[in-house]
């Protein structure tokens, strides 16, 4: 493997670590938490879930060169169904909501808890502030890299819920499949940038606090459904 890359994963690790042993992933996996938590927590996973095409969409913005910009591209076709809007990753986690027995008005007058609006926004500060090299490693090492095990981790506790027969989990499975394709993609397309030490400094940074701010957005989710 690429020295840069082995380098980047190891750095990394005890921050994906807390993430992926996370209490609030512990209390979903023996099943500890009521309907109403879970309920709670999916309408506030909700806001993460609207907002993650926009941050794409502004991550995209930032990347001037075609064949750098084609992993954010495919990744933002792929949560719009790659053209078929029922497929929409928002559409698949409306579906979740629903065989949770949330109605649609719960659904649309739900808003954000304070710690997941500001989480949303920092992301969102990081991109807008950033350079073509920030946005892939926000995307990149600091989200995809680790994605597909963690929404294994949350779907394997959402099916151990008493009422996980009436769940519509593929918003949770479909990423399995595909967040890993996201991160090598992106990955791909920052090595022929790590050719200085200031560079790879920046990814590195960049990578360390998106997952950072995950942490924190874990934190705070597991403190909001009590
Ligand atoms: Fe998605
Ligand atoms: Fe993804």
């Amino acid at each position: 493997m690429d020295t840069f890359l082995s380098h980047l994963q190891s750095a990394l690790q005890p921050d994906i670590d807390r993430v992926l042993h996370h209490p609030f992933f512990e209390r979903l996996n023996s099943a500890a938490l009521s309907r109403q938590q879970v309920q709670k927590f999916a309408l506030d996973y909700n806001f993460y879930c609207r907002s993650f095409p926009q941050l794409l969409g502004y991550a995209a913005a930032k990347i001037a060169d075609d064949q750098i910009r084609m992993p954010i591209v495919e990744n933002l076709w792929e949560e719009h169904g790659e053209g078929d809007i029922t497929r929409s990753h928002r559409q698949l986690y409306t579906n979740f909501l629903r065989s949770l027995k949330l109605s649609d008005e719960q659904i649309e007058t739900s808003v954000p808890s304070t710690a997941t609006a500001r989480y949303i926004q920092e992301l969102f500060d990081i991109c807008s502030t950033g350079d073509f090299l920030d946005v892939l490693a926000l995307v990149g090492p600091g989200t995809e890299y680790f994605a597909s095990r963690e929404f294994e981790i949350i779907l394997s506790g959402l099916e151990k819920y008493p009422f996980a027969q009436d769940l519509d989990l593929e918003y949770w499975s479909i990423h399995i499949e595909v967040d890993d394709h996201h991160s090598s993609d992106t990955l791909k397309a920052i090595l022929p940038f790590m050719n200085t030490d200031s560079n790879k400094q920046q990814v590195l940074d960049v990578s360390r606090k998106t997952v950072e701010l995950e942490i924190y957005f874990w934190d705070e989710m597991n403190r909001y459904v009590a």
